[in-house]
């Protein structure tokens, strides 16, 4: 009799106990839902896209380069070159030079020789090579393929063209399909670099895919854009 006295009041204090603790844990679950959120969803806000030598910046053929703009520290990476040191293209912004040497020394690890074909250009250096694409192909081609003095990426000290050592380095779409241009596809946003001009999105990025331009902005984008299979313009909406 004594015993089952007992069973209706443990009964009610067990229930009270797991609605207790279940309402406990309810006050908490929405933040850690909030922190999880957070850690999955990306912060687009890391650095501007707008402002000139920002990591972010954007540049194509509606976002121009101020009149005039030169990057500051631009220098040689410790790398194969295409050229001499002393060729204004064999440079790129200073606190660049770091990612793309490691990159480099990663590929060699897997035994691709890479080749620095063209970094910095200066403005009136793209002059020349678009007027001189003009001259060859006619404007409407050779707008597919290269940017108009004062819109080009390697204006910025950001960018620069990679090519197989030991090959013409012609840049040409083919170079996608090659052992190199695989392992660029699939490694360069590890070091904090994304092919720029990717294949079938010519009309948001405006150029036709480029597998050997790449373009520095950080492993955090980089790899975001990697996973999302997205153009910088697709992420930012523009
Ligand atoms: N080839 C790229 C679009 C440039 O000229 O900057
Ligand atoms: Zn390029």
């Amino acid at each position: 009799m004594k015993v089952k006295k007992l069973v209706l009041p443990s009964i009610i204090i067990i229930v009270l106990f797991a609605g207790l603790f279940l309402l406990s844990n309810r006050s908490t679950n929405p933040s850690k839902k909030a922190v999880s959120s957070r850690a999955t969803s990306f912060d687009k806000m890391q650095y501007s896209i707008d402002a000139p030598g920002s990591i972010w910046w954007i540049v194509n053929k509606k976002r121009t380069l101020p009149d005039g703009y030169v990057p500051q520290n631009l220098s040689v990476p410790k790398v194969q070159l295409r050229l001499d040191t002393t060729a204004e293209q064999m440079k790129i912004r200073s606190d660049i030079t770091a990612p793309v040497e490691a990159m480099f020394t990663a590929a060699r690890e897997k035994n691709i020789s890479l080749l620095f074909a063209s970094g910095y250009r200066s403005e009136s250096y793209q002059r020349q090579l678009y007027n001189s694409y003009v001259a060859k192909d006619g404007q409407a081609a050779a707008d597919r393929y290269s940017a108009k003095p004062g819109t080009s990426e390697h204006q910025t000290g950001l960018a620069f063209d990679v090519c197989e050592a030991g090959t013409n380095c012609d840049l040409e779409i083919s170079f996608g399909a090659t052992k190199a241009g695989k392992w660029i596809a699939q490694n360069a946003s590890k070091f904090g670099f994304i092919v720029r001009y990717q294949k079938g999105k010519e009309s948001i990025t405006g150029y036709q895919y480029e597998p050997w331009h790449l373009r520095y902005v950080g492993t955090s984008l980089a790899s975001e854009l990697q996973k999302k299979n997205q153009t910088m313009e697709e992420m930012f909406g523009l």
